[in-house]
């Protein structure tokens, strides 16, 4: 009889899982930027891997008049300056049969009918069996339509043959009562199973890496906790401006760009308990929690918590760059944010009086993102008595690096060698590059191939999206309310924010970690 090594239940369910059944994806505004960016050298990458089903078909909707072969060309441009791994020919012929182009509008039933007339014939051609990827990448503008159609047009019915399933891009409303409202018409078509809201950054491999962190390894959770840590600081910092989004990013902003979704998602994982398993439900149950027990910010206290930003002219790697004022259709008076900076608590018996600080921001000296969990000092005696600067960062300080340079370190204090006793911090390194030897794959491979699974763990469920937006319409109405304080504050491209968001954190007696 041989001796079995008892099996993590935590890490059950993290077992390699079987080829999801072949499909359809069809993407909705296909001839975007994100189907060139991102979707399509994601897919080009499963395929390359040899993660993808055979007989898979990727199907493009637009409303642009064009060829298959137009827009397999233009793909394949886009996969060779985008991909991941380089294209290979052979590989690219083989994935580019799989492609075709559908034109219509998204508000026209009839285009949908010839949509699900090419779906059966790619079924017979290609065995997709009735399965069905919907891709919501249109303008959200478009959402309502693009469902209501696929509902009316039959192709959201998963009773006959195969399943139907939908991938909704961000944004995902622009408050709570819009998100509410997309829900509603979400479910009109496509119950929740089926519902897959995307937010990226769970796709991002060190993300995924913190349930393992925390639950595989004996040596953190025990810490996890008010009476350990001080407090926690998640950073996005970008050096990019808005690029050409300013019809977006004028009426989202920072605040609902990345924190409303990006941020808090990844603020959930580190703050959420431990699932009961694995499945996507019980781990949602638990992240929404989190969300729920988050102190709202009464609107006047926004001023207090919470700082905006946007930037002005500076340069970035010694290279001038114009204020945001001056980007392409960017109101010459806007007063949208680029930066917010903010300060937060989770009211529950884990984190009473633990603040978490956030701070997002574009046109930044540096981009990089990370989740740096600051521990309580050491007591006032022996190394630490010593008031003469010892006590600078001697926090012992654990850092999830997201991007780039994925990994995660550990601060702590060691003896310089020598005979006085002199004490500095120093690092203890984990990189995934090194350690593993290969890229980590792109979010969004992770994500899509989940879809196709069925997967929707690293998905945002309809209660987490509304709880957010609950947490960030306070905010908003703070900024925006009659008489408010809260002012928006400038600060020049390759600074590290206003100087406002410094005292913010300073008031507390703590210092924004350089990255
Ligand atoms: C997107 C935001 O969701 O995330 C962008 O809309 C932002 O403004 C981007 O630049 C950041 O994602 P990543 O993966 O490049 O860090």
């Amino acid at each position: 009889m041989t001796d079995k090594m008892p099996v993590n239940p935590l890490l059950e369910g993290l077992a390699s899982r079987a080829m999801p059944e072949p499909c359809s994806v069809v993407i909705f505004g296909a001839t975007g930027d994100l189907t060139h960016r991102k979707l399509v050298p994601a897919l080009y990458n499963l395929a390359a891997d040899g993660d993808l089903p055979p007989g898979l078909s990727l199907v493009g909707f637009a409303r642009r008049d064009k060829t298959d072969e137009v827009f397999r060309n233009e793909l394949e441009e886009a996969a060779r300056k985008y991909s991941r791994q380089a294209i290979n020919d052979e590989l690219w012929k083989n994935f580019a049969s799989a492609i075709c182009y559908h034109r219509s509008e998204f508000g026209e039933l009839e285009g949908y009918h010839l949509l699900r007339e090419r779906l059966h014939q790619l079924d017979k051609d290609r065995g997709t069996r009735g399965n069905r990827l919907y891709y919501l990448s249109a303008g959200p503008d478009q959402f309502e339509n693009i469902l209501t159609n696929l509902k009316d047009a039959g192709l959201a019915d998963t009773a006959a043959a195969g399943w139907a399933r939908v991938i909704v891009e961000k944004p995902f409303g622009t408050d709570l009562a819009t998100a509410r409202h997309l829900n509603e018409v979400v479910h009109k078509c496509f119950d929740e199973e089926c519902t897959f809201r995307i937010d990226h950054f769970l796709g991002k491999e060190t993300a995924q890496n913190i349930m393992v962190l925390r639950f595989a390894n004996s040596l953190f959770e025990h810490l996890w906790n008010e009476r350990y840590i001080d407090h926690v600081q998640i950073t996005a910092s970008e050096q990019l401006g808005i690029e050409n989004r300013a019809g977006y990013y004028e009426g989202a902003g920072a605040l609902r760009d990345m924190v409303q979704n990006h941020l808090l998602q990844l603020l959930t994982l580190i703050a959420m308990e431990p699932p009961t398993d694995l499945s996507a439900d019980s781990i949602r149950d638990e992240k929404v929690k989190v969300l729920r027990s988050m102190r709202r910010i009464a609107r006047q206290e926004v001023a207090r918590s919470v700082v905006r930003g946007q930037y002005g002219a500076g340069s970035i790697n010694g290279k001038a760059v114009g204020g945001y004022r001056e980007e392409k259709n960017v109101k010459p008076e806007s007063m949208t944010e680029t930066y917010v900076a903010l300060r937060l608590l989770v009211d529950n018996w884990r984190w009473a009086n633990v603040p978490f600080y956030i701070r997002v921001g574009k046109r930044l000296p540096k981009g990089g993102t990370e989740i740096g969990i600051h521990f309580r000092n050491a007591p006032d005696v022996l190394f630490n008595r010593d008031q003469s600067g010892l006590r600078d960062g001697s926090q012992n300080v654990l850092v999830i690096r997201i991007q780039p340079d994925e990994g995660v370190s550990l601060r702590m204090q060691s003896k310089v060698p020598g005979a006085s006793v002199r004490i500095q911090p120093v690092k203890m390194d984990f990189r995934y590059g090194t350690s593993f030897g290969k890229a980590s794959p792109e979010a969004y491979e992770r994500l899509l191939l989940d879809a196709m699974a069925g997967d929707a763990t690293l998905f945002a469920r309809r209660d987490e999206v509304e709880e957010a937006w609950k947490f960030i319409d306070d905010i908003e109405e703070g900024w925006h309310s009659e008489g408010n304080k809260s002012g928006l504050f400038f600060y020049p491209a390759g600074s590290w924010g206003p100087a406002e968001a410094d005292q913010l954190i300073e008031n507390d007696g703590r210092a924004w970690r350089r990255l």
